[in-house]
């Protein structure tokens, strides 16, 4: 069905996550919840596992990811582990779980590790750097987020796309930088132009997975409800639904996986310009 790479195949370390993008295949991630769709996913060959703090919002009901506490992601975390054999899961740290220092920040990681992460993830340029440092040194993976950062989405004045300014573009690179030389071995960058993904990926040389910041990055994620057509209302630009004239969800995640590693996906429809 697609041209997944024999890699997937083989559990996901982050040795086997370089080699993937150095070669310039697509890497493919979705968020995931639970153990059921964690073995969809890992049938599906997606390589990724985000246990997103976007359950906020897709399991619990809130209207923001401010809400979900490290206890319930912690919770998710381990249904997602029972649930997976090869991907690489990556746990997000909640809002308010590493803001204050460090040593916070290294308690907050621990609980997701111990819940079967293989990385945590957390939002946030410069004032991150720190805590990204610690945790990198005390031997915990640490994926950054930038761009549209939902977490801070009340300062940001909504869901609006971010690094759109010459100025605004330099400071999201700036803090990519400084990110990856603390230690950061990935970076999600959400809802930028597609210039902007593309100028992020040719600044690092970690891996950049985009979601809604263009085709030119390392790979792309979505959260899983969106692409399967199961969240109602508006849905961003960027959301594609891979469900639509499919049989079952494994074949849609299968569509996702292919068209991300064809490069089929993101078409010109989902992206943004400056
Ligand atoms: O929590 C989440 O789902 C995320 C994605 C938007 C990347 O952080």
């Amino acid at each position: 069905m697609s041209n997944i790479s024999p890699e997937t195949r083989k559990s996901m370390t982050l040795h086997r996550i370089r080699e993937i993008a150095a070669r310039g295949e697509k890497l493919t991630m979705l968020t995931c919840y639970d153990a059921t769709f964690a073995r969809v996913l890992d049938e599906a060959g997606i390589e990724l596992f985000l246990v997103g703090d976007s359950l906020a919002m897709t399991v619990q009901g809130h209207s923001t990811t401010v809400p979900v506490s490290l206890e319930n992601m912690a919770y998710h975390v381990r249904c997602v582990a029972a649930g997976n054999q090869f991907a690489w899961v990556i746990g997000d740290l909640p809002y308010g779980t590493y803001h204050e220092s460090p040593a916070q920040a290294y308690a907050s990681a621990r609980t997701l590790m111990q819940a079967g992460a293989h990385m945590v993830k957390l939002e946030g340029g410069g004032w991150t750097v720190s805590a990204v440092q610690f945790l990198t040194e005390r031997g915990i993976p640490v994926c950054a987020h930038l761009g549209l950062t939902p977490q801070t989405v009340h300062a940001l004045g909504g869901y609006r796309i971010q690094g759109r300014t010459d100025a605004a573009a330099e400071k999201l690179i700036a803090d990519a930088c400084a990110l990856e030389i603390a230690g950061a071995s990935m970076l999600v960058v959400e809802l930028v132009p597609s210039s902007v993904g593309k100028a992020l990926a040719d600044a690092l040389t970690i891996p950049v997975i985009g979601i809604g910041a263009g085709k030119e990055v390392d790979g792309q994620v979505l959260v899983l409800h969106d692409m399967l057509g199961l969240t109602l209302g508006k849905l961003p630009r960027f959301v594609n639904n891979f469900a639509l004239g499919t049989p079952s969800t494994l074949d849609a995640v299968k569509a996702y996986a292919a068209a991300v590693k064809s490069g089929t996906f993101p078409e010109p429809q989902h992206t943004y310009d400056q």
